[in-house]
């Protein structure tokens, strides 16, 4: 797997030796400071899931947003083919932890 990390918003995309990519991460500053970042998405293809993929893709996400000068990083998670609960139990496997935002549910994380 190569992983390539791109800027604005910052993208982290793993590819296959033959370039074609497996999954994409994003995240960016919130509009709220430039230390707590906000999770855009993450997408592992679905044949390729539950394999370690998204966990590697966080993981390189994580070093990269601090070397960019994220602190804490939060994710409010939605959409796409799995629940909530399920896209809520990957985030807590990779350290997220349940917060709220207001009146709105949050998962988050230090970094
Ligand atoms: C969420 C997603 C990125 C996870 O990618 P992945 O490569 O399958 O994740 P991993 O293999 O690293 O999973 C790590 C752990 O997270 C948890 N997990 C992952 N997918 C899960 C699911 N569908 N249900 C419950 N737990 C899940 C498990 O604890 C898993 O460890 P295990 O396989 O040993 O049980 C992938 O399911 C996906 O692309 N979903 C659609 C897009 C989406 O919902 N994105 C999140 C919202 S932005």
């Amino acid at each position: 797997m190569i992983i390539k990390t791109s800027n604005e918003p910052f993208c982290v995309t793993a590819y296959t030796m033959h370039e074609k990519p497996l999954c994409m991460s994003t995240a960016s500053a919130s509009w709220m400071k430039d230390t707590l970042w906000e999770m855009n998405r993450i997408i592992v293809k679905p044949h390729m899931r539950r394999k370690g993929i998204g966990t590697a893709l966080m993981k390189t996400l994580y070093e990269e947003a601090k070397k960019n000068g994220a602190t804490d990083i939060y994710v409010i998670p939605g959409g796409y083919d799995i629940t909530y609960e399920e896209q809520a139990a990957f985030y807590k496997s990779v350290g997220f932890i349940d917060s709220k935002y207001g009146e709105e549910k949050i998962l988050a994380k230090v970094l």
